[in-house]
């Protein structure tokens, strides 16, 4: 794993994902992060998962459109490992190679998130599946926008397929990564998505910043 304190021996670029509930706001702070650091002059990938790729935008399809209706959990944990392994094969891994600023909205705690504590399968056998399907990249930086499930789904629009999930679920889901996020506090940031846009995105830079400093020193 690697630390703020390491040489970035695997690849030059900055890995940062965005976790968190059903409107957590991380699509507006992953895309607050990304301008910002654009504007430093920093090259910026902003992705997502599921849908980074082409064939991960049908994949999305299936696993969120309402009319897929139910799916036996293991069906649901491998599309969105096959999601993942395109998303980091083809888009994440030549832009870090490239020494870009990677930002994904949603990454593998997802997984173990929503499929291992929302769906109930064993966190352990889709903890080896996510990571075999990621090639075992992990971010530098987590940071999980933590918001209570029934503010959070509330904020949503007409609900899609996981959204649609009772709120029971959604709140094994925030423990988990709230549980993940304690584990290892050098990779994670968790930040109340109730604050303002603007003072979240203030803690998101502060938090941010040090992975920056090393990552040009590995590129110069
Ligand atoms: P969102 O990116 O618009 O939040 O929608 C993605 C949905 O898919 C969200 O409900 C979380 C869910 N999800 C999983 O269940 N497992 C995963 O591995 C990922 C990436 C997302």
């Amino acid at each position: 794993m690697q630390s703020a304190d390491d040489p970035l021996v695997t690849e030059v670029g900055v890995f940062v994902a965005f976790e968190g509930g059903e409107g957590s706001g991380k699509s507006t702070q992953s895309r607050l992060l990304s301008q910002w650091l654009e504007s430093r002059g920093r090259r910026v990938l902003l992705t997502r998962e599921p849908g980074g790729t082409e064939v991960g935008a049908r994949l999305r399809s299936i696993l969120l459109d309402p009319a897929t209706g139910h799916l036996s959990p293991r069906t649901e944990a491998l599309i969105y490992a096959a999601d993942k392994a395109e998303h980091v094969d083809t888009v994440i891994l030549p832009a870090l190679a490239d020494g870009s600023v990677v930002i994904t909205d949603r990454y593998v705690d997802s997984t173990l998130a929503y499929q291992g504590a929302g769906r109930a399968l064993h966190v352990n056998e889709l903890e080896s599946l996510a990571r075999w399907a990621t090639a075992d990249l992990r971010p530098h930086l987590t940071v999980l926008l933590d918001v209570d499930p029934a503010t959070g789904l509330s904020r949503a629009g007409e609900p899609d397929r996981i959204e649609g999930e009772p709120v029971e679920f959604h709140q094994r889901v925030r423990r988990h990564f709230l549980d993940l996020a304690a584990t290892d506090p050098e990779h994670y940031v968790v930040l109340d998505a109730n604050e303002a846009p603007e003072l979240i995105h203030e803690r998101v830079r502060a938090a941010v910043e040090p992975w920056l400093g090393q990552a040009r020193e590995a590129v110069s």
